[in-house]
């Protein structure tokens, strides 16, 4: 005769059976997901881990790839009530990296194998649609066989359209809370979902690999927050998900919040991972910094990404998002560290443009 279930087992195996459905149909209602969230035990977030891990595997194997991150400035006509480049942030001493300077990045990287630049900055006016351009076409032409990805934030359609032109791939603009009210409390007033969530669509819509994404723990999430976010990744199906935990920043309005949950950002990457099998799904610099091994444990929870900084070393203690961010090493240094401590959990990492594999066919 089976033994009567005890309460915590019943809901494990509830928790399992919407782990699976999430699995087998790419989705779930809102309310399933609200649940999974909130009451997967240690054991159903193993489950979810495991199941992540071998999702990955069968998509890329034990590869994980290497990106350059080029944060080119930390001017910003944004306000974002959590960011330390906000522009009402007076601690940030501002920089801007010129053509020749983004070039020299990149070119320090191209040596190493890195055949992915990301450029990322604050919303800096200063580079003007014509300047971006220039940037990007220049990148182009000395870098045939690389990919470029933009992470600049919201602009409009045509000038959308004149990056992609110009030579860039993929676009990273997380929609950092689909819940309107949730996002009006971390951002100010002018600053809202709608426009946001019209970028990402435009991006998609132009051709864009396009990465959407989140906070884990940012101040005022609920776990219908983060249900919702899960439910639109779903929906829109980005090609890459960047989501790590809130880390509070000093010089911000929200330098006394707490900190994202390690844990709970590693369940929800092992979700996505199960959501969107084939997502380019990075494991964050936000993550290594919460925790130690942070970037380990995220590929061991179904990320297969990672990114290392190629900006100046002299300039990156000025790119401050949150507290703690590591501005120190060298890129040989970093990249043959990330070898070695990812080679000892099995994975290689490639140097390759690594494209989503809908692009790559
Ligand atoms: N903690 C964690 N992530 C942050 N970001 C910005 N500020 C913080 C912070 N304090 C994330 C946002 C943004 C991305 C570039 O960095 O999600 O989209």
């Amino acid at each position: 005769m089976p033994l009567p279930l005890t309460t915590d087992r019943r809901r494990t195996g509830a928790a399992r059976a919407l782990i699976d459905r999430l699995s087998a149909e790419g989705r779930l209602p809102v309310d399933d997901l609200e649940t999974l969230i909130r009451t997967a035990t240690d054991a159903d977030r193993a489950y979810a881990r495991e199941a992540a891990v071998a999702v990955a595997h069968e998509n890329f194997g034990n590869r994980v790839f290497v990106r350059g991150l080029i944060e080119f400035s930390n001017h910003c006509r944004q306000d974002c009530f959590y960011c330390g480049i906000r522009k009402s942030n007076r601690e940030t001493e501002r920089y801007r990296l010129d053509a020749e300077q983004i070039l020299a990045c990149c070119a320090a990287g191209h040596a190493l194998g890195y055949r992915t630049f990301v450029l990322q900055s604050g919303e800096d006016s200063r580079y003007t649609t014509e300047v971006l351009v220039d940037i990007i076409g220049r990148i182009r032409a000395t870098y045939p066989d690389c990919a470029i990805t933009l992470s600049v934030g919201e602009r409009g359609r045509s000038a959308y359209q004149a990056f992609f032109d110009a030579g860039a791939n993929r676009f990273l603009l997380r929609h950092e809370t689909a819940t309107a009210d949730h996002y009006a409390r971390l951002h100010p007033a002018g600053q809202t979902l709608a426009t946001r969530m019209e970028c990402l669509r435009t991006l998609k819509d132009i051709g864009f690999q396009t990465g959407a994404g989140f906070m884990v723990g940012s101040p005022f999430q609920t776990v219908g927050d983060l249900a919702r976010d899960l439910a639109f990744l779903a929906e829109l199906r980005p090609h890459m998900v960047g989501m790590g935990p809130f880390l509070p920043q000093h010089s911000t309005p929200f330098r006394d919040e707490q900190a994202g949950d390690v844990d709970l950002t590693l369940f929800l990457l092992s979700l996505v991972r199960l959501m969107l099998p084939t997502v380019l799904l990075p494991s964050t610099t936000a993550l290594g910094t919460a925790r130690s091994g942070g970037r380990e444990a995220g590929i061991l929870a179904g990320a297969n990404v990672i990114m290392l900084n190629l900006s100046p070393t002299d300039l990156r203690p000025k790119y401050l998002l949150y507290d703690n961010k590591p501005v120190s090493g060298d890129i040989a240094e970093m990249t043959q560290a990330a070898r070695a401590s990812l080679g000892a959990l099995g994975y290689e990492i490639v140097v390759d443009r690594g494209d989503h594999p809908e692009v790559a066919r």
